[in-house]
C-alpha cells in the first residue's frame, strides 16, 4: 500500500476572538470546544458571567492545583449540570456524589482497581481485545471503529464486574445504549451550563430518560444473574450498602466511567497512528518484539513508546475534556471573588494545548512524554485522568487495557485513514469523534 502522508490532528476551527461571547457561541453551535477563542489557549484564568452565576476557568497549573488539590474541600462537588446529565443513569453514585458519602464509596471501590492488583484483569483485557480483532477481521476493509471499540471496552468492564458468564452481545447492547444516551443527554448538560430553564430541554430529557431506564434495566438483569461475585462486585456492594438501587447506581457508574473513556482514547490513538508513519513504525517495532500470545500485564512494561503514544493521544484528545465543579462555599481565586454555587472548571482540552506549556501544541509528538522530556514538563499541565483526591480510580486499569488492545489490534492489522475521511472532535460527556472514526484495516499476517 502506498504510504499515506502524515496529517495534522484535526481540531475545531479556533475563532479569532469571542466576538459574541462564549455564551453566544455556545448557543449558536452547541459545542464547547469550538467556542473557545484563540486567547483561551493563552490565558491563565478567565471568567464568564452566565445568566445566573459566575463561571471561572482555571487554565494555569498552579491555579488548577490550588482548586482541585489544595482546596478540594470547597471544590469537590460536581457541577449541577454534570449531575443532571449523569444522574438518570448512575443515580447518586460515587462519581457525582461528594463529602462523606463519596469518601466512603471511594474507599470501598478504589482498592479493587489498584495497580498492584491489575494482573487479575489481564485475561479480561486479552479476551475483549481478541474478540474485537476477530470482529474487525470479518468485516469490510474500511470500518467505523468507534462502536466496536465501545462494545469491547464495555465487555472488559462487564467481565470485571459480572464475571465470565456475561456475553459479548450484552456489552455491545450496553455500549450502543450509552451512545444513544450521550447524544440526548448532552443537550441537557448544555442547558444546565447556560442556566437555561429545564423545560427548554424537556423533549430531549424524555428521550434521555428512556435510554437511561433501558440501561439501568440491563445492569439490573446482569446483577441478578451474578452467582459468584467478582472482587470488583464485592467492592461495589461494600460501597452500596444494603440498597439494591445504590448497587445499580454504582455498577452503572463503573461501566460508564470505565468503558467510554478508554474507547474514546483508543479511537483517537488509532487515528493518530494511522496518520503518522514514524510513530506507527516505532509502536509496531515494540509490539512485534513481544512474545507471541496475549500480552499479560507484566509484558506491557516492554511497551514504553506505545505508552508515550497513548499519553500524547490523550493530551490532544482528552477523553474527559472538561472537569467541572461547583463551589460549596464562597472563596477567592486569584483576583476573583467566587460566590458559593459558582462553576469552576479546568479544561484539559485547553491546558493540554496551552501555548505556554507545550511547543507546537496541536501537533502529535509522543516524544514529549519520554522520561527526560516528561521530567521537565510542569506538573498539572497534563490532566487526562483528572487530579487531586477525585483523580480517576481506574487510571492504571485503563492504561493496561489500552496497551493490550493496541498490541492485539496492531499485530493483526495495518491501519490507514479511510480515504477522504477526517474525524471531528466533539465534546459530549466524553470527547468523541462526531461522525465516528473510519479506518482501513488490512491483515498483516495470520495468527
Ligand atoms: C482512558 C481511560 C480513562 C480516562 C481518561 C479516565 C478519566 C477520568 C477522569 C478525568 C476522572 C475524574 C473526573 C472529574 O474529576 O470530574 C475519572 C474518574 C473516575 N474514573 Fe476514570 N478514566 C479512565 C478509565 C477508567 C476506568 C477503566 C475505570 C474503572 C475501571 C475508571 C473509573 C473511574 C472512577 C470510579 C472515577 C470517579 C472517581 C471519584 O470521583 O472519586 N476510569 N476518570
Amino acid at each position: 500500500m502506498a504510504e499515506v502522508p502524515d496529517q495534522p490532528p484535526p481540531m475545531p476551527r479556533i475563532p479569532k476572538r469571542a466576538a459574541a461571547g462564549l455564551l453566544g457561541l455556545l448557543r449558536a453551535r452547541g459545542d464547547i470546544l469550538s467556542a473557545f477563542p484563540e486567547e483561551a489557549y493563552r490565558r491563565e484564568v478567565f471568567t464568564l458571567r452566565l445568566p445566573r452565576r459566575l463561571l471561572l476557568v482555571a487554565n494555569h497549573p498552579d491555579v488548577v492545583r490550588d482548586i482541585f488539590v489544595l482546596r478540594h474541600e470547597t471544590y469537590q462537588a460536581k457541577s449541577t449540570s454534570m449531575v443532571r446529565a449523569l444522574e438518570p443513569v448512575i443515580g447518586d453514585s460515587l462519581f457525582i456524589n461528594h463529602g462523606a458519602v463519596w469518601e466512603q464509596r471511594r474507599a470501598a471501590i478504589a482498592p479493587a482497581l489498584h495497580i498492584a492488583g491489575l494482573a487479575a484483569f489481564e485475561t479480561h483485557f486479552a479476551t475483549a481485545a481478541e474478540e474485537l480483532a476477530d470482529t474487525l477481521a470479518s468485516g469490510q476493509a474500511a470500518v467505523e471503529i468507534g462502536a466496536p471499540l465501545a462494545a469491547a471496552t464495555a465487555r472488559v468492564m462487564m467481565l470485571a464486574l459480572f464475571g465470565e458468564r456475561s456475553q459479548p452481545a450484552e456489552a455491545a447492547a450496553l455500549a450502543a445504549r450509552f451512545t444513544l444516551y450521550q447524544r440526548s443527554a448532552e443537550h441537557l448538560d448544555l442547558m444546565g451550563l447556560l442556566g437555561l430553564p429545564a423545560w427548554l430541554g424537556a423533549g430531549q430529557g424524555r428521550t434521555a430518560r428512556g435510554h437511561a431506564a433501558a440501561l439501568r434495566a440491563m445492569v439490573g438483569e446482569a446483577l441478578a444473574a451474578v452467582d459468584t461475585p467478582t472482587a470488583v462486585m464485592e467492592a461495589l456492594r461494600a460501597a452500596a450498602g444494603d440498597s439494591a438501587e445504590a448497587l445499580v447506581n454504582e455498577a452503572s457508574m463503573m461501566l460508564l466511567a470505565g468503558s467510554e473513556t478508554a474507547a474514546n482514547a483508543l479511537t483517537w490513538t488509532l487515528w493518530l497512528l494511522a496518520t503518522h508513519a514514524a510513530p506507527r513504525a516505532l509502536v509496531l517495532a515494540e509490539i512485534d518484539r513481544l512474545p507471541p500470545g496475549a500480552p499479560d500485564v507484566a509484558m506491557l512494561a516492554a511497551l514504553p513508546y506505545t505508552r508515550m503514544v497513548l499519553y500524547e493521544a490523550m493530551r490532544l484528545y482528552p477523553p474527559v475534556p472538561v472537569l467541572s465543579r461547583e463551589a460549596l462555599a464562597p472563596g477567592r481565586i486569584r483576583r476573583w471573588d467566587v460566590p458559593k454555587g459558582s462553576l469552576v472548571l479546568a479544561v484539559p482540552w485547553l491546558i493540554h494545548r496551552h501555548s505556554a506549556w507545550w511547543e507546537a501544541p496541536h501537533s502529535f509528538r509522543p516524544e514529549r512524554f519520554s522520561p527526560e522530556a516528561a521530567r521537565l514538563q510542569p506538573k498539572f499541565t497534563w490532566l487526562p485522568f483528572g487530579l487531586g483526591p477525585r483523580v480517576c480510580a481506574g487510571a492504571a486499569f485503563g492504561m493496561a487495557e489500552m496497551l493490550t488492545f493496541l498490541a492485539a489490534l496492531l499485530r493483526r492489522f495495518t491501519i490507514a485513514p479511510a480515504p477522504g475521511f477526517v474525524p471531528r472532535p466533539r465534546a459530549r460527556l466524553t470527547l468523541r469523534p462526531a461522525d465516528g472514526m473510519r479506518l482501513v484495516l488490512t491483515h498483516r499476517r495470520t495468527h
